[in-house]
């Protein structure tokens, strides 16, 4: 048995990430249906050595404690999410430009946060943080409700292969969970280059009561002229892809109505 013991604590560390390695998950956790792939490995000396040097000031380990955000950026500021960074181009971007608001960044790759923050060091910004964990569980267990002001999901995967689907990020559990996250007149923006994740989102976030679609119910959203243009979005509009925008804000009474939900 403490074989068995053993890989099944190594498999179960592996699945959820943690860029300092201190997280152990519990071996008889119930291993949920994850929306990425680890591939470990791929992470250069530069984003290595980032991740060494800065972690310290720019990453938040996961916990199971709530976050308290005043504390963690050292002031009360408008507080922006990004959900799977990547390599961080947009959040880095829009956190250089826009001083006066705070920016969290989430990706589950170590490279992606290696990269992020070697850019926002080398920036010396003050006013962006990195968590590389799931995002799924950092809502649940870190993020304080009513505490964001813009979340940004901006081309997630689109696991195409109808046996695949029900790894897509999003969905009715995570946009509810998003809706008790942000704060009464947040704004949910999503961008995709794939037409039947587009659909998807479409179907996902005009059903869940208390999200308001911007563009009118069944619509898509004219691009955000403040979205920046990410080498990935550019790769795929090089390719011809047509790119999906996607604008909510929450509803004035989305407390009452997702109870009401509950209760159905
Ligand atoms: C296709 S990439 C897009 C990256 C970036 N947003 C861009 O536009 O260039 C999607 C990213 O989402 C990340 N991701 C997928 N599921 C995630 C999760 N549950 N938590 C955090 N990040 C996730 C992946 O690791 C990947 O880097």
């Amino acid at each position: 048995m403490p074989v068995l013991r053993h890989r099944l604590t190594v498999f179960f560390s592996l699945k959820a990430p943690s860029c300092s390695g201190l997280q152990v998950v519990g071996e008889h956790a119930p291993y949920p249906i994850r929306s990425y792939v680890l591939r470990p490995g791929r992470i250069t000396a530069g984003q290595a050595q980032a991740l060494e040097k800065y972690w310290g000031k720019y990453g938040i380990e996961f916990s199971q404690d709530l976050l308290d955000l005043d504390l963690v950026f050292n002031r009360s500021a408008p507080r922006i999410l990004e959900i799977g960074a990547g390599m961080g181009e947009v959040s880095m971007a829009l956190a250089k430009k826009h001083p006066e608001n705070d920016y969290l960044a989430i990706e589950v790759h170590r490279a992606g946060i290696g990269s992020l923050i070697r850019q926002a060091a080398s920036a010396e910004l003050g006013n962006i943080r990195v968590i590389c964990h799931d995002v799924v569980e950092i809502l649940k267990q870190q993020i304080p409700d009513r505490s964001l002001d813009e979340v940004y999901i901006f081309f997630p995967d689109p696991w195409p292969k109808k046996r695949h689907h029900k790894r897509r990020l999003i969905s009715p559990e995570l946009v509810t969970l998003l809706c008790r996250k942000l704060k009464c007149h947040a704004r949910l923006f999503i961008a995709t280059d794939w037409q039947d994740l587009a659909e998807h989102v479409l179907d996902v976030c005009d059903s869940v009561p208390g999200l308001i679609n911007l563009a009118g119910q069944g619509h898509y959203a004219p691009r955000a002229n403040w979205r920046p243009l990410t080498k990935f979005e550019q790769r795929g509009r090089k390719l011809g892809h047509q790119v999906w925008d996607f604008a909510y804000g929450l509803a004035p009474d989305t407390d009452r109505l997702l109870a009401a939900q509950t209760r159905e």
